[in-house]
């Protein structure tokens, strides 16, 4: 049976140039600006089929906010494997579980191309640098486009010695100085951490401190407290031969590997130095918040007991509705010694919070989950978990998807949760976007899009 939640992971219908949404409910007058968000939405290219949900090809979306209305539009993203699968009408750069070399040409390519050649399918994220707009993903090239068209402006190429190294699709800003700064990994027979700042119309990337390890771990995100960057190096770690050999799609060369378990390499901002700490193993896609109380550094994460949730991503499991695995909102004391405790006991994915509470005391975090039960389902419930103790809030309707649960403040809010939060439903085979008010989760309104949106991964409101 055609799980209902299918059309998700479905190449979409139709792109669409800017279209009004019917609204249903009443848009805070406050709200105004723009949601734009970044998932695959094209999963084959003529008879090559993608294999997994973080392989489709990028497509934006773009939710415009005002005066009562939303207007609605999308575009894929011209990256190099877009134009090649558009032109060619087979895939050819290698994806996250998808490789079309490794399955047909292997030795022929791997001749040609003995590093590790990843495209630009930017499917993961969106960021701001200064007036740019960029597409983000974990390759080492990210993709520049216009947020009022969504139309693609170029592929940014680093001019500096980490150009092909892998990245994260989660940089952090740096309020005080404008830039990015994200971690880089370099693949060699001792593999290299790296911390960068990108400046504002820069093209290099300055380091700020090198983590060498020996086996490197998959790294999707890293934390920012006050003074500190944390990377949470779990378990999935790979021999870096593998990776350059390419005998297997990229994330297929991992392994979890229990009896490493978890390494903490923080990065003291004020020293400028790496120090390192060992817990027991675990797996990580995203850091949710971190932030100093007295001598602790307190590290809340989505933490998983293996790297399962990997494997359930895949598009045949994800067709035959097999479990996925609920993430666990997880809080770290980083002291003398570790200590972990579980914040909820609801399943949690996606985190967000208030923009301005990051690397700071916080309280509230959003998220998809799933209802208790429903294992074999997707995403079918957003969640508001308080982590100071408070109750949690949840939204669900039967047969409807939410995606990622975006928290826009109210500009002259104090409080936390005084705001709203924006979110694509899939409700069989149309999408809306619903706008939640967050102290209470209440339902304030809701634009129909009539057309299934595939579930994406992240986005941002900007007042465009
Ligand atoms: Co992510």
């Amino acid at each position: 049976m055609r799980p209902g939640y299918a059309s998700g992971f479905e190449t979409m219908r139709s792109l669409v140039n800017d279209r009004p949404l019917e609204v249903t409910g009443q848009l805070p007058d406050w709200l105004r600006g723009t949601l734009i968000r970044n998932g695959p939405g094209l999963f084959e290219a003529g008879p090559d089929r993608l294999r997994h949900w973080f392989d489709g090809l990028a497509v934006l979306h773009q939710f415009k906010l005002g005066q009562g209305q939303v207007h609605y539009r999308s575009q894929p993203l011209q990256s190099p494997d877009f134009l090649v699968a558009r032109r060619r009408g087979r895939l050819y750069y290698s994806n996250f579980a998808t490789d079309p070399c490794v399955a047909k040409f292997r030795r022929l390519f791997s001749a040609f191309f003995p590093r590790l050649e990843l495209g630009a399918n930017a499917n993961v994220n969106v960021t701001r640098l200064g007036e740019r707009f960029l597409a983000l993903t974990e390759t080492p090239m990210a993709v520049e486009f216009d947020p009022r068209t969504l139309s693609t402006l170029g592929v940014i190429r680093f001019e500096d010695p980490m150009a092909d190294n892998l990245t994260t699709a989660h940089p952090h800003h740096d309020a005080n100085r404008g830039s990015l700064i994200n971690v880089t990994l370099e693949l060699g027979p001792r593999s290299t951490f790296r911390l960068t700042e990108l400046l504002p119309g820069a093209t290099r990337r300055q380091v700020l401190g090198a983590f060498p390890v020996e086996r490197p771990s998959y790294l999707h995100s890293f934390g920012m407290a006050e003074n500190w960057f944390i990377l949470t190096l779990g378990a999935l770690v790979v021999d870096p031969r593998k990776l350059l050999l390419r005998r297997r799609p990229f994330i297929e060369n991992y392994r979890y590997e229990p009896e490493r378990g978890t390494t903490w390499a923080l990065y003291d901002r004020r020293t400028s130095r790496f120090q390192s700490l060992q817990s027991e193993a675990l797996f990580t896609f995203h850091h949710v918040n971190a932030f100093e109380q007295g001598s602790d550094l307190v590290v809340d994460l989505i933490t998983y007991p293996d790297a399962r949730v990997v494997d359930s991503a895949y598009l045949d499991a994800l067709a035959r509705a097999e479990e996925v695995p609920g993430g666990q909102l997880r809080r770290f004391r980083l002291g003398s010694t570790i200590r972990s405790e579980l914040l909820t006991d609801l399943s949690l994915e996606l985190p967000r919070i208030h923009p301005t509470r990051l690397g700071r005391p916080y309280r509230y975090v959003y998220g998809m989950s799933q209802r208790p039960g429903t294992s074999r389902d997707f995403f079918n419930m957003l969640a508001r978990i308080d982590v100071t103790g408070g109750p949690e809030l949840t939204w669900s309707e039967s047969g409807v998807y939410p995606g990622e649960p975006v928290f826009v403040p109210r500009p002259e809010g104090t409080a936390e949760d005084d705001g709203v939060v924006l979110c694509v439903l899939l409700e069989g085979s149309d999408s809306s976007l619903l706008v939640l008010d967050a102290s209470n989760f209440k339902e304030l309104a809701r634009a129909r899009v009539e057309l299934a949106i595939p579930f994406g991964f992240h986005g941002s409101f900007y007042t465009l």
